[in-house]
């Protein structure tokens, strides 16, 4: 496993800008904060953390490319924005390169963007970390990182929400998977539908 880790650290060095390298770690740093908090395995959240963005400079063509490549089921959203495949392409890469098969380190980086109904505790922490690490600056990202280190699934949730009104409010795509996210968490919490529907 510390093999794996430094050598996640290399490939940061040779596969990323400098500034995204910064945001990578600052999400390392971050979620091993929260991750103590919670007692989570840390090594297996350090893994998630150093790889969900391992993908994330490459550009678009190569991205489809490794994508059909691993035999990944392609959206036709990731057809027209390959960015999104970044996850995905870097989950494929642990679980062939290094025979990862520690299927939530795998949903975490995998979904790290949209975020996902079955996320355990390492795919939670690393949605925040990803959101409101140290270098993120929007309104209200103090009240978040306060909230998170209060309650992992009240900080998830806001995080989530935080997410939905940024799309919504520039006009930007909503995943499928992170409607489906918001409905389940919704519904957990005993949510309600508009009785006005028509
Ligand atoms: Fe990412
Ligand atoms: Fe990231």
């Amino acid at each position: 496993m510390i093999a794996i880790l430094s050598d996640l650290e290399t490939l940061l060095g040779r596969l990323l800008t400098e500034k995204r390298r910064f945001h990578v770690f600052s999400v390392v740093e971050f979620a091993r904060k929260i991750g103590e908090a919670y007692g989570v395995d840390m090594e297996r959240l350090e893994m998630a953390s150093l790889a969900h963005d391992l993908f994330r400079d490459v550009s678009p063509r190569r991205l489809l490319r490794m994508a059909r490549a691993y035999g990944l089921k392609v959206s036709e959203i990731e057809r027209y924005h390959p960015v999104l495949l970044h996850g995905k392409v870097a989950a494929e890469y642990l679980r062939r390169r290094y025979r990862v098969e520690d299927e939530e380190v795998l949903m975490a980086v995998a979904y790290h963007t949209s975020g996902h109904v079955s996320f355990g505790e390492i795919g939670k922490i690393l949605f925040v970390a990803d959101s409101i690490e140290p270098t993120r600056n929007f309104p209200g990202v103090e009240s978040l990182r306060r909230i998170v280190f209060q309650s992992l699934e009240e900080g998830f949730f806001q995080v989530l929400k935080n997410k939905i009104f940024y799309a919504v409010g520039r006009d930007l795509l909503l995943l499928p998977e992170t409607v489906e996210l918001w409905n389940s968490v919704l519904t957990k919490k005993g949510g309600r539908v508009d009785e006005e529907l028509e």
